[in-house]
């Protein structure tokens, strides 16, 4: 894993943005793979102020996220189609032909993780960008995932549910399934690239960087990823032991 430690969240953005408008510029056929939450809405607003001042075009990209919620009719606020919209999609010039996000609304679950999934298969992705859950997940792989998951139903953990109760009402509102790609697809990725903001996730930074691969911490898989780059700032980087911890000077 290749880790870079950056002083806070605006320059974790902006060097998370600049990985990916070079991607953008190198190749204007890429397939991107994306994530939502709160940690992505700076690289995003990067990518955007990058798009205006017209250093790179969308029109031929094709973009794949990670996971949605099920349960949210895809116009409500907090679904991840919304999310991507309001934040990235209406700022470029993606076509909408090419935007892909699980579907999740008044339909066969099962079917749709085949799709899928199935879109994967024939489309590598280039550069997966992630985000990790307090409790190590990636997508919504929740610990005890196995390794070779493929595109499923994901029960999220109550721990990821009260993570998440801020973009909510109240906590009964959180979503309590979502359609998520699986540990498998996102190894499948060219290249990965995850970023980590704040105190709060400063303990599975540690365990993913410094403690075994296990399924206990679903993000240790990314030892075992051939191109990994993993961004964090110093907060993110505040419980690192280790080699890694060296760069905190
Ligand atoms: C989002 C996703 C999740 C988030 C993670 C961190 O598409 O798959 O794994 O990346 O829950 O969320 P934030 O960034 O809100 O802390």
């Amino acid at each position: 894993m290749n880790i870079k430690i950056v002083k806070d969240y605006a320059e974790l953005s902006n060097v998370a943005g600049e990985i990916i408008t070079d991607l953008l510029r190198e190749n204007p056929y890429c397939n991107l793979g994306l994530a939502t939450g709160g940690t992505p809405l700076g690289t995003y607003q990067y990518l955007t102020a990058r798009f205006k001042a017209g250093e790179f075009s969308m029109r031929d990209v094709r973009t794949f996220n990670l996971d949605e919620y099920c349960g949210l009719p895809r116009c409500h606020p907090e679904s991840y189609h919304s999310f991507m919209y309001s934040n990235l999609f209406a700022h470029v010039d993606i076509r909408e032909e090419n935007m892909h996000i699980p579907y999740t609304e008044g339909c066969d679950l099962q079917e749709q993780c085949e799709r899928y999934n199935a879109l994967l298969d024939s489309h590598r992705i280039d550069l997966q960008l992630l985000g990790i859950g307090s409790n190590g997940h990636i997508g919504f792989c929740e610990p005890g995932t196995p390794f070779d998951r493929e595109t499923f139903v994901a029960q999220l953990s109550e721990e990821t549910r009260r993570d998440n109760q801020r973009f909510f009402n109240s906590f009964e509102e959180v979503p309590r399934t979502a359609i998520t790609m699986g540990i498998g697809n996102i190894m499948q990725a060219r290249r990965v690239l995850l970023i980590a903001s704040g105190e709060a996730k400063a303990e599975c930074i540690n365990q993913m960087i410094n403690g075994p691969v296990t399924e206990r911490v679903p993000a240790s898989v990314l030892q075992n990823h051939p191109d990994a780059t993993i961004i964090i700032d110093a907060a993110a980087a505040s419980r690192l032991t280790g080699k890694a911890a060296a760069q905190l000077g």
